[in-house]
């Protein structure tokens, strides 16, 4: 197997209350929150890796350590066997820019800045000459499906296209890992599954590591090489879907796939010697 592209080593984030809060509140409830604990899991190139777990179990800070956007309060994080604490902020900076692609639920697209220039500012912050940033714009808006969108505003467009956009943004800079935090869930269901296909045809022409956040475990079948379920900061179970399906840990894991179609892993149940997780 090939070598992670990600990995983490027994990770905590710990907050802390503040002064403030620790005085108002009752010592019992002056604990650190444990986000994260003793998270360790390996992330391989060309997977997409999706994060189920209930609200507040983690998801969110464990995706934003892997480009230390929030830094762990222990452990390690290694991109391509770097570690990212023993870079200084520039160097995180850069390598976040060069490789590392991020798409919020919220869209977080700027207003004043029409789609093209939106999609290009990953160029051009990197320096790129206007006329050729805006080609690859251009050309990475065709993919998406938003060609002749190019020079209205984002206000202007739908909610699935506003999120093609951002899509776009990420993607242009060809970035080797692609973090998607609950990415297509203020989306109708229909546009959802439409951006669930485009990623996957976007993957078809060109695979990247895609680590992929969601409540949704129906999304997390169709889009997910393996699953990881977080619950309560801890990392309960990661593995594909046939082996979660066939073997869940515990009452939690098997909860998610409650009213989830699972026939089609099941059928492949012969198989889990060869799918079984690491
Ligand atoms: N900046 C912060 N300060 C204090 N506590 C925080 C902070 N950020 C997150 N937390 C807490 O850490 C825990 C994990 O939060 P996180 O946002 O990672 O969960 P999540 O799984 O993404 O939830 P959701 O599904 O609601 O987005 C929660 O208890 C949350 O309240
Ligand atoms: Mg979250």
């Amino acid at each position: 197997m090939s070598e992670p592209i990600i990995e983490l080593r027994g990770v905590n984030k710990h907050y802390y209350p503040t002064a403030k809060r620790a005085f108002f509140s009752r010592p019992e409830n002056a604990q650190p929150v444990k986000a994260l604990n003793a998270v360790s899991l390996s992330i391989f190139p060309g997977e997409i890796f999706v994060i189920v777990g209930l609200s507040g179990s983690g998801k969110s800070t464990l995706l934003r350590t892997l480009n230390y956007l929030i830094p762990p309060s222990k452990g390690a994080v290694l991109f391509q066997g770097r570690e990212l604490g023993s870079l200084t902020a520039a160097q995180t900076i850069a390598l976040r820019r060069e490789h590392i692609g991020m798409v919020f639920q919220s869209f977080a697209l700027f207003d004043e800045r029409s789609v093209l220039d939106n999609v290009a500012f990953g160029l051009e912050v990197a320096g790129m000459a206007r006329a050729e940033r805006h080609e690859r714009a251009r050309a990475m808006l065709a993919k998406v499906g938003l060609g002749d969108v190019a020079n209205q505003y984002p206000h202007q467009l739908s909610g699935g296209m506003q999120q093609r956009v951002g899509l776009a943004r990420a993607l242009v800079v060809n970035p080797s890992v692609l973090l998607m935090d609950e990415a297509f869930s203020a989306l109708d269901p229909i546009i959802r599954r439409e951006m669930q296909s485009l990623l996957l045809t976007l993957q078809a022409e060109s695979r990247r590591t895609v680590v992929f956040v969601t409540h949704d475990m129906e999304e997390a079948l169709r889009l997910g090489t393996r699953i990881a379920i977080m619950e309560k900061g801890e990392l309960v179970q990661v593995g594909a879907p046939e082996a979660l399906i066939n073997a869940p840990a515990t009452p939690y894991v098997r909860h998610f796939f409650s009213g989830v179609d699972t026939s089609r892993w099941q059928m492949a149940e012969t198989y889990t010697d060869i799918w079984q997780p690491r």
